[in-house]
């Protein structure tokens, strides 16, 4: 579990984050959403401890970062896994050795061991006997994957992804939103997802926290999107008159005033009465 306690951060005279507080918890996928510029990426280099919020302070599991000393600070770091927004491969190295990288910087295993445990995690996001493709070789879903590998090879605690689905098409942005849902639930971590992608709020979302120009406008699981009555959330998730109508329906259907998957042939009855 992560707290966040009343985080601020300015840049000169500019006021980025305005006094963030919540919970990313473990074993959910907590999202941090909200439009370009509302500030999610400094709060997550925040969270990360790549920049030093002016106020405020964040927990990891109960303990203040501001109170870990050198060596804390260096073991907590190898607790987070990163997946870097464009998957931030290496491409002159092969996936394997994209992997082992991580590997060689953070832990003191054979070799042996270390390629045992690239197949594990090749595995685990199924791309087996792809060790010595480049990345040039590979699809964007797959160097996503890959990404995703590279962040939990050393067994993190806390995996932050920017922008997972960037660039990938709605189906491959599923399989990886499972992907890392399913990651999360069997690791029992702690995943925090940054993401504009609206499939994905509604598909993976446990936790969300909506950003509003530097301030936590709202939170809440993707159920209760439906039933949100803040308008900027509204207007930021149903962005179109499409949306905004499935939306209602979906009201209707969790009030069961329309039973589930029938909205069309109601909408038929309705417009055959008129
Ligand atoms: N290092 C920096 N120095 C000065 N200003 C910065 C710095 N990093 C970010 N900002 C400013 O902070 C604000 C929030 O930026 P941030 O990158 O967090 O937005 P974002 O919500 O991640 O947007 P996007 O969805 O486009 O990635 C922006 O106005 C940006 O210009
Ligand atoms: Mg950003």
């Amino acid at each position: 579990m992560i707290e966040i306690k009343n985080i601020k951060k300015s840049f000169g005279d500019k006021t980025i984050l305005e006094d963030i507080s919540g919970v990313l918890e473990t074993g959910k996928c907590n999202l941090i959403i909200g439009s370009s510029g509302s500030g999610k990426t400094v709060l997550t280099k925040c969270i990360v401890g790549l920049f030093k919020p002016d106020q405020g302070e964040i927990c990891y599991d109960g303990k203040s970062m501001l109170d870990m000393n050198r060596e804390e600070r260096t073991e907590l770091r190898q607790q987070i896994g990163m997946l870097f927004q464009g998957s931030a491969l290496f491409d002159s190295m092969t996936v394997e050795q994209n992997i082992l990288f991580t590997l060689d910087m953070f832990s003191d295993m054979s070799i042996r061991d270390k390629k045992k445990r690239v197949d594990e995690v090749l595995e685990k996001v199924e791309l087996q006997g792809s060790n010595k493709k480049f990345p040039s070789e590979v699809s964007g879903g797959m160097k996503k994957r890959v990404g995703i590998a590279r962040a939990i090879v050393l067994n993190p605690k806390y995996l932050f992804c920017d922008e997972p689905n960037s660039g990938l098409d709605p189906q491959t942005s599923l399989v990886i939103d499972k992907l890392i849902k399913q990651i999360t639930t069997d690791y029992n971590i702690t995943t925090i997802v940054v993401t504009h992608d609206m499939n994905s709020v509604m598909e993976i979302g446990d936790k969300i926290m909506y950003l509003y120009n530097g301030r936590k406008e709202w939170e809440g699981s993707k159920e209760d999107i439906i039933f949100s009555k803040n308008e900027r959330l509204n207007e930021f998730i149903f962005a179109s008159e499409f949306l905004q109508g499935a939306k209602a329906i979906r009201m209707l259907e969790v009030e069961g005033k329309i039973q589930e998957g029938t909205a069309l042939q109601e909408a038929e009855k309705l417009l055959k009465e008129e």
